[in-house]
């Protein structure tokens, strides 16, 4: 049903996240006629442009970036009249702010949003002179994207800055992978089948791993991506969410605070990383130049700009969770940039057969979860060979496609989170307890690693990454599971 018609503020309207991700997002929804056409989009940047030019500039994210095709003149047309600017540093109370003002107080008791996609040194000065201008009304929600922080302190810092003008639940930090339908389609296949959930512990299965490779390296991205590495920009955050999914207890119920206290469990229950595992259990990696699908592709400091840098593009890190549930199991974590393919999967490797009765050894059935591309999800069994002399095994595969099982498109990750904003539910956003967990395990492997616990290797572009990699799952008998 049609939401209740809105006032959405984006700091940082001039942004890549803007362009690309929430206009579009936006456009979906009200397309699908999701968004009351007398809902306002007022984009906030510093930049000096007129309402009009910014409308050219969104229609021309939406030709680029929008998810449907083919585009829709007259849907275009109508969305733009929701779209306003107001040129204005939000990130200072001194600054006129009568514009942003004036058209707030046309609907002053509307659901009013402030999504800040700015740098994150900003939120905390943006939510003071929000709250200087007295813009928070009781339906006044604030958006942070990630990341929140650079280490437990400063994570702290913007949550308590934030926090003393917004209250918890008025505060939605976002993290883009529980917008993914896949990622929230674990909890679906955990908590609707009882025949995966009756097997979904250390009695059964021997390892999980979670794996988000991607082609692109950091482009112009650098500047911020060097003060980051992947495991502040996406282990702290998205894969760090997933294992929780992956791993936690049945919530009792599938409220925002019910799910969120389960996943903090988990964040919680994972095994503090000291020197000794840092060098055991991390690999880190940055990419030189390689290939990549045929073409030849620039190496990490060719791409920033640099001659040296510390900075991290590839890891592997593998984790222990300290529960009942999964005494004994790793899990496995990998992300890399300029990778061989673009593949965000979660393998679950089930136990072998304990005693086998055929020539051949059985292969450990495999449930893979895909979560992009190619959105599914298959599970490995070993079948009697139709072909081979005598009883051989071969695996086989049970293989779902969800966009073909379900024969709709896969909408993007930000359209389900804003209009979850816009509704005011909280289940997809991370609560300020979770982002300190993960904070409180990640910081100890950053400090390992600036004291070079464990050394930065090299990976050409187009690579796995680095054969240590590899040995993390081989000294457990394992291995990565790699693109058929
Ligand atoms: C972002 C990271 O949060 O996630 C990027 O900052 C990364 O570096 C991106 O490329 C990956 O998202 P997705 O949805 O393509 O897996």
């Amino acid at each position: 049903s049609q939401p209740a018609s809105f006032d959405f503020v984006i700091v940082g309207a001039t942004g890549d996240l803007t362009m690309r991700k929430l206009l579009p997002a936006f456009y979906e929804r009200f397309r699908l006629k999701q968004i009351a056409a007398d809902s306002k989009i007022i984009g906030v940047a510093r930049s000096d442009l007129s309402t009009e030019t910014y409308r050219q500039r969104a229609e021309a994210a939406l030709k680029e970036f929008a998810t449907s095709a083919p585009q829709d003149e007259k849907a275009v047309r109508e969305f733009l009249e929701l779209v306003h600017y107001v040129s204005l540093d939000a990130s200072n109370t001194a600054a006129d702010w009568s514009p942003l003002e004036t058209l707030l107080a046309t609907y002053a008791a509307r659901v009013r949003v402030f999504y800040v996609a700015t740098a994150p040194k900003l939120y905390v000065a943006t939510a003071d002179a929000i709250a200087d201008h007295s813009l928070i009304t009781d339906v006044t929600r604030i958006v942070l994207e990630k990341p929140i922080g650079t280490d437990l302190a400063s994570a702290k810092a913007i949550n308590d800055g934030v926090g003393r003008h917004f209250n918890e639940e008025q505060i939605f930090r976002i993290d883009h992978y529980l917008g993914k339908q896949t990622v929230q389609n674990i909890l679906a296949l955990r908590f609707a089948n009882p025949i995966l959930e009756r097997v979904w512990n250390a009695d059964s299965i021997a390892h999980v791993q979670i794996t988000a490779a991607e082609t692109v390296g950091v482009g112009k991205r650098g500047p911020y991506y060097d003060t980051a590495g992947a495991l502040r920009d996406m282990v702290q955050n998205h894969l760090l969410q997933v294992l929780s999914l992956v791993a936690m207890e049945p919530p009792t119920a599938l409220s925002a605070m019910d799910l969120r206290d389960e996943k903090l469990k988990i964040l919680r229950a994972l095994k503090p990383m000291d020197t000794e595992a840092i060098a055991c259990d991390t690999v880190r990696a940055q990419y030189t130049a390689g290939e990549i699908d045929g073409k030849a592709v620039d190496g990490y400091l060719t791409d920033l700009g640099a001659d040296m840098s510390n900075t991290e593009t590839f890891l592997a890190i593998r984790a222990e969770v300290r529960t009942t549930r999964w005494a004994g199991v790793p899990f496995y974590l990998r992300t890399g940039k300029r990778m061989a393919h673009k593949e965000t999967e979660v393998v679950i490797e089930f136990r072998p057969q304990p005693w086998a009765i055929f020539v051949d050894s059985p292969e450990p059935s495999r449930l893979v979860l895909r979560i992009q591309p190619d959105e599914g999800m298959s599970l490995s069994l070993s079948g009697k060979d139709p072909l081979a002399e005598g009883f051989r095994l071969r695996e086989a595969s049970l293989d779902v496609s969800y966009i073909k099982a379900f024969g709709t498109r896969y909408p993007d990750s930000y359209e389900d989170l804003l209009m979850a904003v816009v509704r005011g539910d909280q289940v997809l956003f991370i609560r300020r307890d979770e982002v300190q967990a993960s904070w409180c395990w990640i910081e100890p492997i950053l400090n390992g690693w600036a004291e070079n616990a464990r050394p930065m290797e090299t990976y050409p572009a187009g690579s796995r990454g680095p054969a240590s990699s590899d040995n993390l799952l081989r000294d457990d008998g394992f291995v990565w599971k790699e693109k058929a």
